[in-house]
């Protein structure tokens, strides 16, 4: 199986602008799946509510995840991407995940980060990994990587790849981390992160770039440069996941000892 990352910059607001980037650098480059960077259509740094509320779109009906959808069928790729998603009053830092038969899944970040916290409704879905033709796959977006119960639950339901949409600005921490959520979980993590800056209401943010495929011994099998846009896949053979022994006498999920454990 081939699993790559899209890193790019988007430009805010550009929807179209930023889907035909996207669109782009992911056909100079094989994968099976794909994944990109949060809030990857519209840029990050919202002013409002209503701001943000103006660029969510509903899932899977709006124009971006119908997008999403045309690529996947016409490629016969999986794909998973960050975006707005507006339900009702809600506005989710949500996450879908499609492929070539059509939508799949969504997922909606559980921490928020930041301003983040303003302008966003915290996740409301459980964590429940996917079957993509015989992989299971689990999707958690950016700040998440600081709670490690993500990716353990994630892992301990059965993903095999774990996917994560970022838009890092802490320098070096979320590729730190994922590499640790790989080794603790042995699976394989995919962090699909941003480069560029944004200055908007007041703040400007850096974004750290480093997008990264990880594999379940913690070996980075593919790293992005901090500051240039690159699509990248590389084949992974996703079973490799499935044993969780690290020595002869230390398997990670039936060595737990939870009933020591406050979760
Ligand atoms: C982040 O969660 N976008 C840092």
């Amino acid at each position: 199986m081939r699993v790559g990352y899209v890193q790019f910059k988007p430009r805010f607001g550009d929807v179209k602008g930023n889907l035909a980037r996207a669109f782009a650098l992911m056909e100079g480059e094989d994968a099976d799946l794909w994944v990109l960077p949060e809030l990857f259509a519209t840029g990050y740094l919202f002013d409002s509510r209503e701001e943000l509320r103006e660029l969510g779109e509903p899932v899977p009906g709006g124009h971006t995840t119908r997008a999403l959808l045309g690529f996947a069928r016409d490629r016969g790729v999986y794909l998973v991407a960050g975006l707005a998603e507006r339900e009702g009053d809600k506005v989710y830092n949500a996450a879908v995940v499609v492929g070539p038969r059509g939508f799949i899944a969504r997922y909606r970040k559980l921490h928020l980060f930041g301003k983040e916290k303003l302008w966003f409704d915290p996740g409301d879905l459980p964590l429940e990994p996917v079957d993509l033709g015989g992989v299971t796959v689990g999707v958690m977006i950016c700040f998440d990587h600081f709670f490690p119960e993500v990716a353990r639950t994630l892992a301990l339901r059965g993903a095999q790849i774990i996917c994560h949409p970022a838009n890092l600005v802490l320098p070096g921490m979320g590729q730190l981390s994922m590499r640790v959520r790989a080794m603790e979980n042995r699976v394989f993590t995919l962090t699909a992160n941003r480069i560029g800056e944004e200055a908007r209401a007041g703040e400007v943010l850096r974004f750290t770039g480093g997008s990264q495929i990880v594999a379940p011994d913690g070996a980075v099998l593919a790293r992005a440069p901090r500051d240039r846009e690159e699509a990248r896949a590389v084949e992974i053979e996703p079973g490799e996941a499935r044993d969780k022994r690290i020595t002869r006498y230390n398997d990670l999920f039936a060595d737990r000892r939870s009933e020591f454990y406050d979760l």
